[in-house]
């Protein structure tokens, strides 16, 4: 296979930035520029005050950036320069943003390509040499047909493209060991001899690190499919296990209890069956809305309104849980502070998109209650964004919130505190749980969990917070027994409340 000197990554996003992190410290050979339009965010991608926050990154961009550890020429590079890395590639990744369309046909549902589109225009418009053009985005299948049509009208004579789909299955919060241990990696070419050679280049580059029994090549269409496919099956676990929490409330059953007992079964397993607010993040809900697009498109209604259904849910999810802190509370929140502990979309990344935060916010601030944000990764200014985005009515938005610098600051004087992030801060367990499913009681704590000095004082809270006080905990990190005993009245995902309180919650 022809030898990768260079490659260049459009997007220096979430995924593009650590993704060639890890390919470029796995690959001192290989020089690896990650580009964007963005001026600002490159420009941080060049400071140690990454865009990005998740643990690790840090340590592999100094590490290539930098040539930090003194036994490595720097092979990394953030650049603005879109045409000259383009240009000088071999292999190029497109990782640019690939949201719900707000406008237009399908609006709300289907996939924008927008970015995807002009990234391919760019790559046509300025290749003067041949070049691999891989898909990391996530996209609808069938895409790589119009990136193929896009570059076979717009390319200059003689040169040629292949097109592979190489879909990122890392995790926000854990995206450093999912890079360095994925589960497969998935390589999509068409059933060629130049689309077969064109996976083996790509499977070059992740062989320097990875066994070659997990890096599976398959058909194109397949690999598109199987992202938004993954994504999908997920969410829908997820929300299946959120539909069983409302039961639990209902009957004295037991979520945790419940999810931990079903992953038991091999045959369904462990993992995300948490029983939590809603999920969030940028993915989830954009890629089930993307299938239910497809499906409706390929005329296939049942199929979308089936996919559908597991973003319903979700949605219900946050509204009832915002639902049931109003009826505890003694269905008024007027004038009543409120603690909002954590605002990211999950614990270990600064990321808020789609964070069941934002409509739990939304709807307390409609009921008049004084809202009190903490979260220790995301800043200020991104908060006041997410919540001015949705707000239906800014001035009370202003007036009704403020963001906090710590748990306490934000719990003092407050009614309740409101857990919509799992950060280990905010944990109270022995060992926190740290993903999927884990004993209710015995829980299993990791490395990256140890830090418990850092954690907050529970019973320093139960002295700054008015009686009585309440904690609802959106992501079932608390011990219940022990909060009670320091004068809490707790409501969690999926069990029955604090009886004191018990009678009113029951739905
Ligand atoms: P992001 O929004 O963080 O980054 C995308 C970047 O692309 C932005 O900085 C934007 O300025 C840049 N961009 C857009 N158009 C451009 C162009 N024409 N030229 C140069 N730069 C351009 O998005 P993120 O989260 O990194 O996601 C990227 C893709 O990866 C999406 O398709 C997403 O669905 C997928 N994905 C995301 C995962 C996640 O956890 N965030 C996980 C797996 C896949």
């Amino acid at each position: 296979p022809r030898n990768v000197r260079k490659i260049c990554c459009i997007g220096a996003g979430y995924v593009g930035g650590p993704t060639c992190a890890v390919i470029a410290d796995k690959n001192p050979d290989i020089e690896v520029t990650v580009v964007d339009l963005n001026e600002a965010r490159i420009r941080a991608w060049n400071t140690d005050d990454l865009p990005v926050y998740e643990p690790e990154l840090l340590k592999y961009v100094k590490s290539a950036r930098d040539g930090a550890d003194g036994e490595r020429s720097p092979n990394l590079f953030f650049s603005t320069d879109v045409d000259a890395a383009v240009r000088a590639a071999d292999l190029i990744f497109i990782s640019v943003n690939t949201p719900t369309k707000y406008t237009g046909t399908g609006a709300g549902h289907a996939c924008d390509l927008g970015y995807v589109e002009s990234a391919t225009r760019k790559i046509a418009e300025v290749s003067e040499s041949d070049k691999i053009v891989i898909e990391k985005s996530t996209v609808p299948c069938k895409t790589a047909e119009t990136i193929r049509e896009i570059l076979a009208a717009t390319g200059r004579p003689g040169v040629r493209f292949e097109i592979l789909s190489n879909p990122e299955f890392l995790a926000e919060g854990t995206a450093i060991n999912d890079l360095l241990h994925p589960d497969r990696i998935l390589i999509g070419s068409l059933r060629s001899e130049r689309g077969f050679q064109a996976a083996e280049v790509l499977s070059s580059v992740y062989a320097a690190w990875i066994p070659r029994d997990r890096i599976m090549t398959i058909n194109l269409w397949s690999s598109e499919l199987t992202k938004i496919a993954a994504n999908a099956l997920l969410a829908q676990r997820i929300s299946s296990v959120n539909a069983l929490s409302a039961i639990c409330e209902a009957t004295g059953a037991d979520i945790d209890e419940v999810a931990y007992a079903c992953g038991k079964d091999t045959r369904i397993g462990p993992r995300m069956l948490k029983a939590s607010v809603g999920f969030g993040g940028s993915c989830f809900k954009k890629d089930i809305l993307s299938l239910a697009y497809i499906s409706d498109t390929l005329h296939l209604p049942e199929v979308a309104a089936y996919w559908r259904s597991v973003v319903d849910i979700n949605e219900y999810q946050k509204d009832r849980f915002t639902r049931r802190i109003t009826k505890c509370l003694y269905h008024s929140l007027t004038n009543k502070r409120i603690a909002i502990l954590g605002f990211a979309y999950k614990k270990n990344t600064g990321d808020t998109r789609e964070t069941a935060a934002i409509s739990v916010v939304n709807s307390l601030v409609l009921e008049q209650a004084d809202i009190r944000i903490y979260d220790p990764r995301v800043k200020e200014e991104q908060i006041w964004q997410d919540l001015k985005a949705t707000a239906s009515d800014i001035t009370l938005l202003k007036r009704r919130v403020s963001v906090c610098t710590s748990a306490y600051e934000a719990c003092t004087d407050s009614h309740a505190a409101v857990i919509l992030t799992e950060w280990d801060e905010f944990s109270n367990k022995d060992h926190s749980t740290t993903q999927g499913n884990s004993p209710p009681t015995a829980t299993n704590g990791t490395a990256e969990d140890g830090n418990l000095s850092s954690r907050m004082d529970w019973q320093h809270v139960a002295g700054l917070m008015k009686k009585p006080m309440f904690v609802f905990d959106g992501r079932n990190v608390v011990d219940v027994d022990k909060l009670e005993a320091l004068g809490f009245r707790v409501e969690c995902i999926g069990k029955s409340g604090t009886p004191k309180a018990s009678s009113s919650i029951l739905e």
